[in-house]
């Protein structure tokens, strides 16, 4: 049997991985201009955590995660979202007591077991962000603001924020009655799994994959507390001074059980079925319910291989090397070697083949490795102490240079 990767799983092959180290590169930024520390837990959490946090009547509960019971006996579950790990390591580090500002950043690989399709993997990478304690209309405003920010500066372009609230759990009350009605009318139209729980969760049927978009176009639409359609209008006049484009869309319900007040997505119709590039939103009722103090939240998760697919036209970050080594002659493999060293030194990025080989295949190297310079020690410039210097993009003299004086000149050269 031969040796390959699961379905879902993927093999992120440069320049692709260029992209993802460039997104993360530009989130970096974005976060350390608001104020935002990254905050890195773990992979593999107890099983609970997740059943808790994300909600057990989701569809990344019940159907996707990747669970199993671990070497002690401990029911375990390998992260399926960021936010869960988030709350548990705020409230078992008392962060709200000893932390700067309760804003966190994380970017790593998220499983789940869903159906693999175009833009949806069984391991894929979130760059996520949460603010934890701040229940006020500028905390939304800032983090959709942000987010749209990071988007920018990784150059991902032509999406749209939808935004909507769900209310507090008061609003809710009177809402989870009459959507129910309405879905026990409409049981026929349902799909298994909604049936069975619909009466534990409603709204969860309106963002199911199956059975939601119908639904959710006809359903009842849930009516705003004053506080909360306050803290909603708030939010939006906030995002109109920060110059965010968004539409507020009544459907949106999200796919996670947490979830309060604000909810947002931003959606790219480049990318298909699988539109959605970003997902957040409040969890005020979160951080309390999993044992820790009354403290609001918000926050969201990109999913870093969509936004790789809306850049893959785009050029990657030229990752070549700016000269390339070759040894002319056999005997000059040493000193090649120690320019190598000295060049690399002077934080000139440089690469080799193999010093042994032929003159002709190490050239044929330097050619293929896009690197401006190939630095050429033969037996000539062995003897002269110098380095020849050609130009391998474009057509030019090839110039002498004493050795000692090659990495100044061509830092010199880079620069002009
Ligand atoms: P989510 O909507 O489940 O939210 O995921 C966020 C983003 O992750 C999605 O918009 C999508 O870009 C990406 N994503 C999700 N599943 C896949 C998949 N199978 N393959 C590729 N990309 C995927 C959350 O995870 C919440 N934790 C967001 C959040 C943070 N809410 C509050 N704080």
């Amino acid at each position: 049997m031969s040796l390959h990767s699961l379905r879902g799983f993927r093999d992120l092959l440069p320049p692709d991985s260029a992209l993802f180290t460039s997104i993360e590169a530009a989130a970096r930024e974005v976060f350390a201009l608001y104020g935002y520390q990254e905050l890195r837990v773990p992979t593999i959490e107890l099983k609970e955590l997740f059943v808790k946090a994300t909600g057990d009547t989701t569809d990344i509960v019940e159907k996707e995660m990747y669970a199993f019971t671990d070497g002690g006996g401990r029911e375990v579950a390998v992260r399926p979202e960021g936010t869960p790990g988030v709350v548990r390591a705020y409230i078992e580090n008392n962060l709200g007591q000893t932390g700067r500002n309760g804003k966190y950043f994380y970017i790593g690989n998220m499983f789940r077991a869903e159906r693999p399709q175009a833009g949806r993997y069984r391991e894929f990478e979130q760059i996520g962000a949460e603010q934890i304690g701040n229940a006020s209309p500028y905390a939304d405003a800032e983090t959709i603001t942000m987010l749209v920010r990071l988007l920018e500066k990784a150059g991902v372009s032509g999406c749209s924020v939808v935004l909507n609230s769900l209310g507090c759990g008061e609003c809710r009350k009177a809402y989870r009655e009459t959507l129910l009605n309405y879905l026990r009318l409409n049981t026929a139209t349902l799909c298994e799994p909604c049936k069975g729980r619909i009466e534990r969760n409603p709204m969860r049927a309106l963002d199911c994959k199956i059975d939601g978009p119908v639904l959710a176009e006809k359903a009842p639409r849930l009516s705003l507390c004053p506080a909360c359609a306050g803290h909603f209008s708030r939010t939006q006049e906030l995002l109109n001074i920060s110059g965010v484009e968004y539409q507020v869309n009544t459907s949106l319900v999200r796919g996670l059980d947490y979830y309060t007040s604000t909810v947002f997505e931003v959606r790219s119709s480049a990318l298909g079925s699988q539109d959605a590039v970003c997902g957040g939103g409040r969890y005020d009722d979160l951080v309390k319910s999993m044992g820790g103090p009354a403290a609001a939240a918000i926050g969201w998760a990109v999913g870093v291989d969509r936004m790789a697919m809306l850049l893959k036209d785009k050029p990657a970050a030229e990752n070549a090397p700016k000269t390339f080594i070759v040894a002319a002659a056999k005997e000059a493999g040493t000193k090649a070697f120690a320019l190598l060293t000295a060049m690399r030194a002077a934080g000139i990025s440089s690469d080799f083949s193999n010093f042994e080989l032929s003159l002709k295949s190490q050239m044929r190297s330097a050619d293929k490795s896009g690197a401006a310079f190939a630095l050429i020690i033969g037996e000539d410039e062995l003897k002269a102490g110098t380095v020849a210097v050609k130009l391998l993009k474009e057509k030019g003299e090839q110039l002498s240079v004493a050795i000692a004086d090659a990495p100044s000149e061509i830092s010199k050269r880079l620069s002009a």
